[in-house]
C-alpha cells in the first residue's frame, strides 16, 4: 500500500534477533529497502535476544542471512559497510525487568547518534509464548510509551484458538493502541495478493459480474511441496487449519469476496474484510464432516525422491493426529455470494508448490452449437496465479481455425515475468516499509483475527474432539486424501490446478 514517501527516522528493535525469521526474512528485507532507497536517512536495527553476540557478530549473522536469502544475492562490500553501521545488538532475558532497563539505555544511545527521537518498532520475531511477557515488560519499563511513534509487530500464529487470541488482544491492547499494532499475515504483502485489490477495484470490467448471478464457484488452492521441515515441534500443535486456513487462505477469500471499499484507508479496507468473515457460515458440529476434510501425509515420492511420512519428521509425535492437509467448503451468506461455494484447500508434501485462485463462471444459458462442436467446452474461468508463477489468466471459448465450427478453450494471459522487467519486492519488504510509514492496510486488525478464528472454531473443535482413525491418509507427493476429491466431486466439480505455463 506504499506511496512514494520516505518514512521518518526509525529504530527497528527485533526481539528474537538470533532466530530464523530475523535471519531469513527481516534482515534481507531491510537490506533491500536500504538498497532501493526506501529506508529513512536515519535508521537503526537493534537485535535483542538471549544469545551472546557482539555488535560485529550480530552484523555477520544478518549478513549471512542476506547472502543466502536476499533476492539480490550477496551484498556488495560498499553497500554492506554502509548498512552494517546501523546494526547493533543487545543481549536480553525477555522476562527480566533489568534487561529492559539496559535495552532502554541502548535505544536512547542509538537515538542520540541518530540525532533525536525515532519511531520505535518492536518486532516480535519470537515464539508466541513470549509475546504477552514482552508486551507487558515494554509497557512496564516505559520503553514503548510514545503512542504516536511506537509500534509493535506481531507475527502469526496470533493465538491458538479464539479464546487465546482474545486474551492476547486484551494484553497487547492494554499497552498499545490498536493503530500501533501491526499483526502480520505475510500473504497480504505478496505482490500478487496486493494486485487482487488493483484487479478488482481499478477495473470496471469484472465488478458487474462479480456475484452469484455469474459466478458458479471459487477455488483457492495453496499447495506446498515441502513437508514440515524443521518445524515439527510447532506444527504438531498447530495443523493445517490453524497454520494456513485461519489466516492466509481466509485472507485470500476475503479479497475475492469483499465489497468495494470507499477508500484505501486502513480501517475502511479492514472493515470490508471483517464483513466477509462475519458472513461466512459457521457449521454446526454435526455438519462439519460434510464441509471440511482433513489429511495427514504418509511416506511417498516427490519429484523422484523418497519423502518421509509426517509421523517420521523430526519433532513430530509418532502417533500424531495433526492434519497436514485441510479442505473446506465455505459459504458467504450475503446478497452477493449466497449459495456460491468457496472451496479452499491447503497441504504439505504435495506434488508441487502452487498457490492459485480460480473463479469459475456459470455456463452460458443456452448452448446453440451442435454437440460435436463443443466436445472441449469449458465455462469461463478467471485464474489468479499467486505463486510461484505470477499472473492472471482469463479462459474463454474460441473457434479453432478450420472449416468446421469447433470450440476450444483459449487464454488471455497477463504474466508478471513478461510484463515487467524488475523483480517484485518480497512480502516482508512491503510490510516493513508500511510499518515504518504507519500504514496498517495490509495488516490484521484485532477484530479481524478474532472473526477468522470464529470461522474455523467449529471445525477445530470437532477435529480435536475426534481424532482421525485414518491417518496417514495420503502419500507424500499426491494431492491429498480421497475425501478431498469427494468433497468437491459431490457437487459435480473437481479441483483445478492451472499453472500459467499450461
Ligand atoms: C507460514 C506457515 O505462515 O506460511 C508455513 O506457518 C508455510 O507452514 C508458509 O510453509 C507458507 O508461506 P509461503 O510464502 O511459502 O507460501
Amino acid at each position: 500500500m506504499t506511496s512514494a514517501v520516505k518514512p521518518e527516522p526509525a529504530a527497528l528493535i527485533i526481539f528474537g534477533a538470533g532466530g530464523d525469521l530475523a535471519w531469513r526474512k527481516i534482515g534481507p528485507a531491510m537490506y533491500n529497502l536500504f538498497l532501493d532507497g526506501w529506508l529513512p536517512d536515519k535508521f537503526a536495527v537493534i537485535g535483542v535476544d538471549i544469545k551472546d553476540f557482539s555488535d560485529s557478530q550480530y552484523r555477520e549473522r544478518l549478513k549471512d542471512g542476506i547472502d543466502r536469502f536476499s533476492r539480490r544475492g550477496k551484498p556488495a562490500d560498499d553497500d554492506w559497510e554502509k548498512f552494517a553501521q546501523a546494526i547493533s545488538y543487545q543481549k536480553a532475558d525477555f522476562t527480566s525487568a533489568d534487561s529492559y532497563k539496559n535495552l532502554s539505555l541502548h535505544i536512547t544511545s542509538v537515538e542520540k547518534q541518530l540525532g533525536g527521537n525515532s519511531n520505535r518498532i518492536f518486532y516480535m520475531a519470537i515464539p508466541p509464548a513470549f509475546i504477552e511477557t514482552i508486551a507487558e515488560q515494554l509497557g512496564n519499563s516505559g520503553i514503548a510509551s510514545d503512542k504516536e511513534r511506537d509500534r509493535i509487530v506481531v507475527e502469526k500464529p496470533f493465538g491458538h484458538d479464539l479464546e487465546s487470541a482474545k486474551k492476547l488482544n486484551r494484553v497487547i491492547c492494554s499497552i498499545f493502541d490498536e493503530r500501533q499494532i501491526y499483526r502480520i499475515d505475510h500473504y497480504l504483502g505478496k505482490e500478487t495478493v496486493q494486485n487482487m485489490l488493483a484487479f478488482r477495484f481499478a477495473n470496471a470490467l469484472f465488478e458487474p459480474i462479480w456475484n452469484r448471478n455469474y459466478i458458479d464457484h471459487v477455488q483457492i488452492t495453496v499447495a506446498e511441496q515441502v513437508g514440515v521441515e524443521h518445524r515439527g515441534g510447532y506444527y504438531d500443535h498447530a495443523g493445517a487449519l490453524r497454520d494456513m486456513i485461519q489466516n492466509h487462505l481466509l485472507q485470500l477469500l476475503c479479497l475475492i469476496a469483499m465489497e468495494p471499499p470507499v477508500s484505501f484507508n486502513a480501517d475502511e479496507v479492514r472493515n470490508k474484510k471483517v464483513e466477509v468473515l462475519s458472513a461466512i457460515r459457521k457449521y454446526q458440529p454435526d455438519k462439519v464432516h460434510s464441509y471440511a476434510v482433513r489429511g495427514q501425509y504418509g511416506p511417498g515420492w516427490i519429484e523422484g525422491s523418497k519423502a518421509a511420512g509426517y509421523r517420521d519428521e523430526p519433532g513430530v509425535d509418532k502417533e500424531s493426529a495433526t492434519e497436514t492437509f485441510a479442505a473446506v467448503k465455505f459459504f458467504v451468506d450475503n446478497w452477493r455470494w449466497q449459495d456460491v461455494p468457496f472451496y479452499v484447500r491447503t497441504g504439505k508434501s504435495m506434488p508441487e508448490k502452487i498457490s492459485v485462485i480460480t473463479i469459475q463462471f456459470r455456463p452460458v444459458p443456452h448452448r446453440a452449437f451442435p454437440s460435436e462442436s463443443i466436445e472441449n467446452w469449458q465455462p469461463n474461468r478467471l485464474i489468479l496465479n499467486i505463486q510461484p508463477e505470477k499472473g492472471i489468466r482469463l479462459r474463454f471459448q474460441a473457434k479453432k481455425p478450420g472449416l468446421k465450427m469447433f470450440l476450444t478453450p483459449v487464454d488471455m494471459t497477463f504474466n508478471y515475468e513478461s510484463s515487467y522487467v524488475s523483480d517484485p519486492p518480497e512480502a516482508y519488504e512491503t510490510l516493513l516499509l508500511d510499518i515504518m510509514l504507519g500504514d496498517a492496510t495490509l495488516f490484521m486488525r484485532g477484530d479481524q483475527v478474532e472473526a477468522a478464528w470464529e470461522v474455523v472454531m467449529p471445525i477445530l473443535n470437532l477435529w480435536q474432539s475426534s481424532a482421525s482413525t485414518e491417518f496417514p491418509n495420503y502419500s507424500a507427493g499426491t494431492w491429498g486424501p480421497e475425501t478431498a476429491e469427494a468433497l468437491i466431486a459431490r457437487d459435480g466439480k473437481n479441483w483445478l490446478i492451472l499453472p500459467l505455463k499450461n
